[in-house]
C-alpha cells in the first residue's frame, strides 16, 4: 500500500520531530494536539529547527520551504481521519492512548495504519483494544528525531505483514535505519537504556559520584555523547520513571526497581528541562 497522508498525534518534543522529518522526506502530514499553543510552539520548533539544518548546509532552503508547506495543524482529532498512516506521540499514558484510539477510530479509513511511538507500552495490548490489531504496530523514534538514526519496529501478536512492511518502506524513505523488536517491555532500546540510567540515579543516591562527576565519566569514559543523568533530563524524569516501572511491572524483575531518588524527582515535578529543573538547574 502506498503512504502519503501521515496523521501525528501530539505536537510535543517527539510529535514535532516525527512531523519535521515527515514533512522533510514529502509526506504531507497533519499534526494534532489539544491546545493551539502547543501547535503553534511545535511548528516554531520545527521551524526553528530546520532553519539550523539549513545554515549547518544539511538540508535546502527550498526543501525547508517546501517541507514546511506540507505540515498542517488542526485540533479537531477527527480530522486525521483521512490519513494513510497515523502516528500517535500523545503523553506516555496507557489510559490517554487508548481514549486517543478510541475517538479517531470510527473516522478512520479501513486501510489506515494505527501505530503508536509508545516507548514501552505493549503494542498487542494497545493494538487489542483497536477495531484493526492486524494494522496496528509499534513506531517508535528516538529524541531528537531529526538527529537520531533509529527507528524501532514492533510488531504486536495480530500485526499483519503489509503494515510492517509499509512502516519499514516509511522508516527507508526518511533515510533512518529500522530495528525490528519483539513486543516485550521496552522493546530494545529503553530494556537496555533506561536501567543504566537507573542505575545513574542509584549512582547517585548512594554517593558514589555526584552528578558531574557520574556524566563525565560515562563521557569520557564510555564515549556517550551525554551523560546517564544529562540524558535523563532530556528525555523527562516522567517518562524515565514510567518506562522503569513498565520494566519493574512487565519483567517483575527488582534489578529493574526505580531508584528513590528518581520517584522523589518527578514527585517534586524536577522532571528535566522540560521544567527547567532536573539533575541540572536550567533556569
Ligand atoms: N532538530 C534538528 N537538529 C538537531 C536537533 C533537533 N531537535 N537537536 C540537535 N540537532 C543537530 C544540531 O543542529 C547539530 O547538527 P550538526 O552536526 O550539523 O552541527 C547536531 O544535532 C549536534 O547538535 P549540537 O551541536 O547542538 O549538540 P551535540 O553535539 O551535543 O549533540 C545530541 C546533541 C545529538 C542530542 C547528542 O548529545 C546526542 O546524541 N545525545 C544522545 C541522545 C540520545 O541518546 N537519544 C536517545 C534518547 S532515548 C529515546 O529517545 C527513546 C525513548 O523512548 C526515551
Amino acid at each position: 500500500m502506498s503512504i502519503q497522508t501521515i496523521g501525528v498525534i501530539g505536537a510535543g518534543q517527539m510529535g514535532n520531530g516525527i512531523a519535521h522529518v515527515m514533512a522533510l522526506a514529502g509526506y504531507d502530514v497533519l499534526m494534532t494536539d489539544i491546545s493551539q499553543e502547543a501547535l503553534d510552539a511545535a511548528l516554531a520548533g520545527i521551524d526553528g529547527n530546520m532553519a539550523r539544518q539549513v545554515s549547518r548546509g544539511k538540508i535546502a532552503e527550498a526543501d525547508m520551504t517546501a517541507a514546511m508547506k506540507r505540515i498542517g495543524t488542526t485540533l479537531a482529532l477527527s480530522d486525521l481521519g483521512a490519513s494513510d498512516l497515523v502516528i500517535e506521540a500523545a503523553t506516555e499514558r496507557e489510559s490517554v492512548k487508548q481514549a486517543i484510539f478510541e475517538d479517531l477510530q470510527p473516522h478512520l479509513q479501513p486501510h489506515t495504519i494505527l501505530t503508536s511511538n509508545t516507548s514501552s507500552i505493549s503494542i498487542t495490548r494497545l493494538a487489542s483494544r483497536t477495531d484493526r490489531p492486524e494494522r496496528f504496530m509499534g513506531f517508535h523514534f528516538m529524541n531528537p528525531v531529526p538527529v537520531m538514526q533509529l527507528v524501532e519496529l514492533i510488531r504486536g501478536i495480530a500485526t499483519d505483514e503489509p503494515t510492517y512492511t509499509a512502516c519499514r518502506e516509511v522508516v527507508d524513505r526518511l533515510g533512518k535505519t529500522a530495528a525490528s523488536a519483539e513486543d516485550f517491555p521496552g522493546f530494545i532500546v529503553n530494556r537496555i537504556l533506561m536501567p543504566m540510567i537507573n542505575e545513574a540515579v542509584y549512582t547517585l543516591y548512594e554517593g558514589v559520584g555526584n552528578v558531574q562527576s557520574i556524566d563525565q565519566s560515562m563521557k569520557l569514559g564510555a564515549n556517550h555523547p551525554m551523560g546517564p543523568l544529562e540524558l535523563a533530563d532530556f528525555i523527562g524524569l516522567d517518562t524515565c520513571l514510567a518506562i522503569m516501572n513498565v520494566l519493574h511491572d512487565g519483567l517483575a524483575d527488582t534489578k529493574y526497581r526505580p531508584c528513590p531518588l528518581l520517584t522523589k524527582y518527578v514527585e517534586a515535578g524536577w522532571l528535566g528541562r522540560k521544567t527547567q529543573r532536573g539533575f541540572y538547574d536550567y533556569r
